[in-house]
């Protein structure tokens, strides 16, 4: 795999020998990239993002990435800056220093809690935080959020104006990090904050045990003498040190009246909060749409609630199956219908990714050569992908391999291999019209084509349906370029299969 120049030696066009197939990119800076590009959306991208990001050197197979510093904003270079500052050191003294600037994260003492507290689930990441600055698994800190600025803004000033955000975007595109990065800023300037988790929750004592961990943590004086006895039937108790409520296991016997007063008593403790010193709080309801699978009223009961809360809260509902959240948000006779203003977040752009990246194996101490920007190029602008890839040639690095166009192929085969019983679970559970689409994109033919209809003896409606079904999915997204498939290592492996 190679990245040499095509059509025109210059700087923003360039060309991915990848696996065999020429691949056309365009890198667009912040406003994306372009993959498979045509010449004139090539021309496009070039005409609106005037600022380059790859160089190639004389014989134009090598690729660097510019000096951009003007990319990096202050609060996220701090961190190179920290690291590159100790040029000799180890790099295992670098990582305890990493380790000491996430430990002002932790968790209030138990006598504090008057003060803002940071979402249960950012201390329990951050505690048991990778020593790696390629983290890619779970939410990141807010030290290794690269750009979302833009995102980061629109939201405090939802906050502020305590206008409700929806935040929709697929699988692992940073979704939980940005709003732990919302809720640290809004800290500072002393508000509460609340992240509900409510990922794969089955009936209404999973979610009243949820908030309960969640909203518990806010005020613990009031926990205890309003709820102590309802939260023992649900199998949680408030501690006497640490964080205020602690999970125990779930009951045998479910409490479902229990669970129902729990919940009403706890959405409205920002209220109560607010009444008693006004301090507005952040509620945030992560993987919203899985509310629904506990009880299919239950917007209805939190609207019910939340809707009297005026100045006391300002609410973010995150979530990554695109149909269920309209579902939610979009439909007339949904209590939520028109509540909330929706944000997606989408691909990284690729030249904020290139310097801080570069920056990141440069604190490590580590030469990445071209290899990264081979990587970089075939993530396209996914978060979590990007970050494997990173990890991964770290490690390759670290073993004493080069930043070779080699070194990224073998890489990119290290992921798939990490990767690819996903890629087939989910192979096997699309169904035929599904799979002629998914192969068809990988194949660079449009979803409903003609062609692609005549060849599998289908119609281009059915086609054009499972093309959207997989859009609700999460799987594919449709942009200016088309139809695209989310995940890059899914489409290699769907063009290796
Ligand atoms: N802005 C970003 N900067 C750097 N890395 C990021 C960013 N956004 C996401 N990531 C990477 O993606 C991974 C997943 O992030 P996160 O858990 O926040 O995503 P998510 O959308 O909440 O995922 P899920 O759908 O699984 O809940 C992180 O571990 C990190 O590697
Ligand atoms: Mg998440």
């Amino acid at each position: 795999m190679s990245v040499v120049p095509t059509r025109r030696r210059d700087s923003q066009t360039f060309t991915l020998r990848s696996f065999g197939r020429p691949v056309a990119f365009a890198s667009a800076g912040r406003c994306g990239v372009a993959r498979r590009s045509s010449s004139k959306s090539v021309a496009r991208i070039k005409a609106s993002c005037p600022k380059p990001v790859v160089r190639h050197d004389v014989n134009g197979t090598d690729p660097t990435v510019a000096d951009r510093p003007d990319l990096v904003d202050d609060r996220r270079s701090e961190v190179p800056r920290t690291l590159a500052a100790a040029p000799v050191r180890a790099r295992r003294d670098q990582r305890a220093a990493r380790s000491r600037t996430l430990g002002r994260y932790s968790a209030p003492a138990r006598d504090d809690f008057s003060g803002p507290v940071l979402p249960d689930i950012a201390v329990r990441y951050f505690l048991t935080m990778q020593g790696t600055p390629f983290r890619f698994e779970g939410p990141v800190p807010p030290e290794l959020l690269i750009d979302r600025e833009n995102e980061l803004s629109t939201l405090a000033k939802r906050a502020g104006d305590r206008v409700g955000v929806r935040l929709i975007a697929p699988r692992r595109f940073g979704k939980t990090s940005l709003l732990i990065a919302h809720a640290a800023q809004l800290q500072t300037v002393g508000w509460r904050t609340v992240h509900v988790d409510l990922s794969r929750v089955t009936d209404m004592t999973d979610v009243a045990r949820r908030l309960a961990e969640a909203y518990g943590a806010l005020d613990d004086r009031w926990v205890r003498s309003h709820l102590a006895g309802l939260l023992a039937r649900l199998g949680l108790s408030v501690g006497t040190a640490g964080a205020s409520v602690t999970l125990g296991p779930r009951p045998a016997m479910p409490d479902p009246e229990a669970a129902e007063t729990v919940i009403y008593r706890l959405l409205d403790l920002p209220q109560v909060i607010w009444e008693r010193e006004q301090t507005p709080t952040l509620v945030v309801f992560d993987e919203f749409q899985d509310l629904l699978v506990a009880r299919p009223d239950l917007d209805g009961l939190l609207r019910s609630r939340i809707q009297y809360h005026g100045d006391a809260a300002a609410y973010v509902y995150a979530g990554s199956e695109p149909s269920m959240m309209r579902e939610l948000f979009d439909s007339r006779e949904r209590p939520l219908f028109g509540q909330a203003d929706p944000l997606t977040i989408g691909r990284l752009p690729i030249e904020a990714v290139l310097t801080e990246l570069e920056s990141r194996f440069r604190g490590e101490e580590l030469d990445p050569g071209g290899a990264l920007a081979e990587l970089v190029v075939v993530a396209d602008g996914h978060p979590q992908r990007v970050m494997l890839l990173s990890y991964l040639l770290a490690e390759q690095l670290e073993e004493g391999r080069d930043g070779t166009p080699e070194t990224a192929g073998r890489v990119v085969d290290l992921a798939l291999e990490r990767t690819q019983a996903a890629h087939q679970a989910l192979w096997s559970q699309l169904s035929r019209s599904e799979k002629v689409v998914l192969a068809g994109i990988a194949d660079g033919v449009a979803p409903a084509s003609r062609a692609l209809a005549r060849e599998h003896h289908l119609s281009r409606q059915t086609l054009y349906e499972a093309a959207e079904r997989l859009v609700d999915q999460g799987h594919l997204t449709r942009d200016e370029a088309g139809v695209r498939v989310v995940d890059p290592l899914l489409l290699e492996w769907l063009r290796r299969r």
